[in-house]
């Protein structure tokens, strides 16, 4: 499985400004889809394109077209801050959603929403800004995987290192593009130095100080 980092300065000048715990969430939502499209650059190489014939002002040349079938599948709800950037750079993307939620005391994640367009033999771009655990990008794989993708390239902001083994042992075949390979979870499973509650902070339900906050019981 290929783990690749994105470590454009660009890239690392927009995280620097998604992890401040003062980018309000308007902010925070306009640099999360500038940072997606910063991580997309790498995460299209070497997606099929098709050499097409262009007429410029000037004269006739060659171009390369991504080839367009593919499915971009965000994981509720902190991946559709990825989804707007997805669509806006192929529009003819077909679009799945996978609902899940993490249980703030197991870690574990729960389905509550699945909608996925045909799959089999396409390109996934799995979409979720934060890889910490791993068991939410490893459950949606699973869930993609049993309609025979030709492939699955999960897309994320930050990864944990015990995420990136998770996935790297369950679905082997997943490549993985992120802008930071962080250090740690701590004992509530958020990755440090990370940037707290991607989902809290793009829709404005966290806590004044920006810390995550526990889930109502
Ligand atoms: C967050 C995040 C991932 C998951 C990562 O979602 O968007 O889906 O946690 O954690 P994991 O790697 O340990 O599974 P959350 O469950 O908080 O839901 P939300 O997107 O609705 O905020
Ligand atoms: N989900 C988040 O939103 N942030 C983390 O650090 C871990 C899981």
């Amino acid at each position: 499985m290929a783990l690749t980092v994105v470590d454009h300065p660009l890239a690392q000048h927009l995280l620097t400004q998604l992890r401040d715990v003062q980018t309000p969430p308007p902010v925070f939502r306009t640099i999360a889809k500038r940072l997606t499209i910063a991580v997309m650059l790498e995460a299209v190489r070497g997606l099929p394109a098709v050499e097409v014939d262009v007429q410029t002002p000037l004269e006739r040349t060659t171009g390369r077209l991504i080839f367009p079938d593919i499915v971009a599948v965000p994981i509720l709800r902190a991946g559709l801050g990825m989804l707007e950037a997805v669509a806006e750079l192929f529009p003819e993307v077909s679009v799945g959603y996978i609902g899940l939620e993490r249980d703030d005391v197991t870690l574990l994640p729960t389905s509550y929403y699945e909608k996925l367009p045909p799959v089999e033999g396409r390109h996934v771009l799995l979409l979720d800004p934060m890889l910490a655990t791993g068991g939410s990008a490893a459950g949606a794989c699973a869930k993609i995987e049993e309609r025979h993708p030709a492939e699955i390239r999960f897309i994320c902001v930050v990864a944990a290192p015990q995420g990136v083994d998770k996935l790297r042992r369950e679905h082997p075949h997943v490549s993985i593009f992120t802008a930071a390979l962080d250090r740690d979870l701590n004992d509530r499973g958020y990755i440090l130095p990370g940037l707290g509650d991607f989902g809290d902070r793009l829709f404005g339900t966290g806590s004044d100080s920006g810390l995550p906050r526990s889930r109502p019981r």
